[in-house]
């Protein structure tokens, strides 16, 4: 049975609508509702930023013409999207309350401005979202046209203010069962005699205080602790919805693979997935490199429930904070947007539906351009898409099934970018590889899971884990037991160095039992200058290598790659393990693009993973439900590909047989498909 994220049963496709910024202008609202009716829009995401509206003063509460926006849309069949406010606060309430006012790490305090930047621990914060957030709940509570809430507005950042610090006290105090000997030993507090004495001693890190890099296992927890009191807020946020509309499903929308939260803790308390994508299509990268890089953020998110996910935000042109805004080319709106759908999205939302006058997004990419018509190229890409989206109505609901899976942990990236030592750029481009490895399944138009350490690894052929520096005894366990029961797990250099607060293993790297998984010892690691390489060779084949490579030592691997220059010449470079009935490979440095593909290639033939020989630039995905199949061929290149299915299928925007070799446009993309 399909499953739908919301009460309606299609596509969602619309976008932010702030009206606030338009009150003044009576006949631009009227129009608004005409021209979304146009653009075959259905969804409005509303009162995103309205608090100061909604609630001038404390207390006093407008809803007036909030009635009316809602009334206007539901009566079209505009279907609502209802935010709460708590992304920016109104001016009263940091005056008024300068606790809610976040501090940054140094110890200075905000003073009032932008958004996204209160103190999540603020009882009074708290307390003042509770009311808006009720007050929103049973006014609109009965209004059919609501389907879904948005908490807030793209949760980020952190606040050390003394509220803060004393949470984080609390919590840890929770996390070492009280016992600080417990907390001086994982923290390591030994090294420049650090010991803490008194739970009260401890202080968040910050640049003037206890630096980052200082204190590995204070930085994690911190940072653990950050996701851990958003999501607290959140959930704060959620109950007080849900105690008055039980039924309506949450949402908070989510920003990729960000660095600062842990989503798959967050995701934890939400319905339904959501996420803001704004790849920089055309960019000096390519379009492949943006494409795979977009479709792992689709699939991060759409992991994080296992179930289809909603693509809240995009730009339905340029994106003003980019470096340098481009905009889409002929095709792009309709690629980039059945790409997220071909990955798993229920939606095609964007940012925003009208371009405000004033404010810093007064040049962002809307809808509605500062001409105010209902026309030109960037109207006509999305009414045309709303046209397909509705034609590709039944796709909702359909799930993605994969025999591939890639293993994402954002506390390990914090604990790989927090340490010195490697190269110490700031960045050791975990995400990067985890793309890396990544884009060899996608542009095979293979389906890949990205998924966090504690999932079930027994459904997939092949679990990928790049540069799994931090790793739990609980996960190195699992490892080993999915590969003793026949799975095949890929390892590479910098993994298993280091346990949950990012202590050393003892006993030789890989830690514990993942060295008889693979079978090998890893003695040293040489980190590399920019234009410094070594190369590799498997086969009869040399490849480059750059920055990190690993000096292992089989115990029990076969050795399929040996480094060929400098001391470590001859020393096993990539190797494979018979573990149990499974197999385990190790890639032990940073390999150019061509050792990843033919490694890859050998390993997806051998495990018969079915996939597709495609020109450069293209891929194909599938979504299925019980009974139907749907195939989303996609080019990414700006000239004409074929793309060989080898089987023909329904092309669904014209109903009829499609070639088995689809000839795409530049920037093309089809949907099909086929009875199961
Ligand atoms: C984010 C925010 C939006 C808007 C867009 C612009 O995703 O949620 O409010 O600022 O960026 O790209
Ligand atoms: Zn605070």
């Amino acid at each position: 049975m399909k499953k739908h994220l919301t009460k309606y049963q299609g596509f969602l496709h619309g976008g932010d609508y702030n009206p606030e910024q338009w009150l003044r202008y009576p006949e631009v609202l009227k129009q608004d509702i005409e021209f979304m009716k146009d653009a075959h829009c259905n969804a409005m995401s509303i009162g995103i930023f309205s608090w100061s509206f909604l609630e001038p003063e404390e207390g006093k509460y407008n809803f007036e013409y909030f009635d009316k926006i809602v009334e206007d849309l539901t009566s079209n069949d505009i279907n609502i999207v209802l935010a709460t406010p708590s992304g920016a606060r109104p001016r009263w309430l940091a005056e008024k309350y300068p606790e809610v006012l976040r501090v940054n790490a140094d110890g200075t305090k905000q003073i009032y401005g932008a958004r996204h930047n209160h103190c999540y621990t603020s009882p009074i914060y708290r307390e003042k979202t509770a009311n808006i957030n009720t007050k929103l709940a049973e006014r609109y509570k009965d209004n059919p046209g609501i389907i879904l809430w948005h908490i807030s507005n793209e949760y980020g950042g952190e606040c050390h203010c003394e509220l803060c610090q004393e949470a984080f006290r609390e919590y840890l105090k929770k996390k070492y069962d009280n016992d600080l000997d417990k907390l001086n030993h994982a923290w390591w507090t030994g090294f420049w005699s650090h010991t803490v004495t008194d739970w009260s001693q401890i202080h968040s890190p910050g640049p003037n205080g206890e630096p980052e890099y200082v204190i590995q296992g204070l930085y994690v927890d911190w940072k653990e602790f950050v996701t851990y009191q958003t999501a607290d807020f959140m959930r704060h946020e959620i109950n007080a919805v849900k105690a008055v509309t039980p039924d309506i499903p949450v949402t908070a929308n989510f920003m990729g693979p960000y660095q600062p939260l842990d989503y798959h803790y967050m995701s934890s308390f939400v319905d339904v997935i959501s996420w803001d994508s704004y790849p920089e299509w055309h960019s000096g990268r390519g379009n492949e490199h943006e494409a795979y890089t977009a479709a792992f953020a689709h699939d991060l998110n759409r992991c994080l429930k296992h179930q289809p996910f909603l693509l809240m935000e995009s730009t339905p042109s340029l994106t003003n904070w980019q470096n340098v805004c481009r905009l889409k080319k002929p095709g792009m709106h309709k690629l980039a947007s059945l790409q997220a759908v071909a990955h798993g999205s229920d939606s095609v939302m964007y940012f925003q539906w009208r371009k405000g006058r004033g404010g810093s997004e007064q040049h962002h990419g809307a809808v509605i351009d500062h001409n105010g018509k209902n026309s030109g190229r960037v109207f006509d890409d999305v009414k045309n898409l709303g046209i397909t989206l509705e034609k590709l109505s039944e796709i909702t609901g359909s799930i993605t099934k994969s025999d591939a899976a890639v293993v994402y942990d954002f506390t390990n990236k914090w604990a790989i970018d927090n340490a010195q030592g490697f190269i110490n750029d700031g960045n050791r481009h975990y995400n990067a590889e985890c793309k890396n490895h990544y884009k060899e399944f996608w542009k095979r138009g293979i389906n890949t899971d990205i998924i966090s350490v504690k999932e079930d690894f027994g459904k997939y052929k092949v679990v990928v884990f790049p540069m799994l520096y931090k790793v739990s005894e609980e996960t190195i366990e699992k490892i080993a037991e999915y590969t003793e029961n026949g799975g095949t797990v890929v390892f590479t250099y910098i993994s298993g160095y280091v346990n949950e607060s990012c202590l050393c293993y003892t006993g030789g790297f890989p830690a514990g039992k993942l060295k008889e998984v693979f079978g090998l010892v890893n003695n040293e690691i040489d980190s590399l200058h920019e234009n410094q390489t070594n190369s590799v060779k498997m086969g009869d084949k040399s490849y480059t290598v750059h920055d990190y490579c690993e000096l292992t030592e089989s115990t029990s691997a076969e050795v399929l790659a040996v480094y060929e220059h400098d001391f470590y010449k001859g020393m096993p470079a990539v190797l494979k393990n018979k573990y149990g009935r499974g197999e385990a490979y190790y890639i032990a440095a940073r390999g150019s693009g061509e050792l990843l593909s033919d490694f890859y290639e050998t390993l997806i033939k051998k495990l018969g993973i079915s996939s597709y020989e495609l020109p450069y630039g293209t891929t194909v995905q599938t979504r299925e439900d019980e009974d139907k199949k749907y195939i989303f061929v996609q080019n990414y290149t700006g000239s004409r590909q074929c793309v060989n299915l080898k089987e023909k299928y329904i092309n669904m925007e014209t109903g009829e047989a499609a070639e088995e070799c689809i000839e795409l446009e530049p920037f093309g993309v089809r949907v099909l498909c086929s009875k199961l």
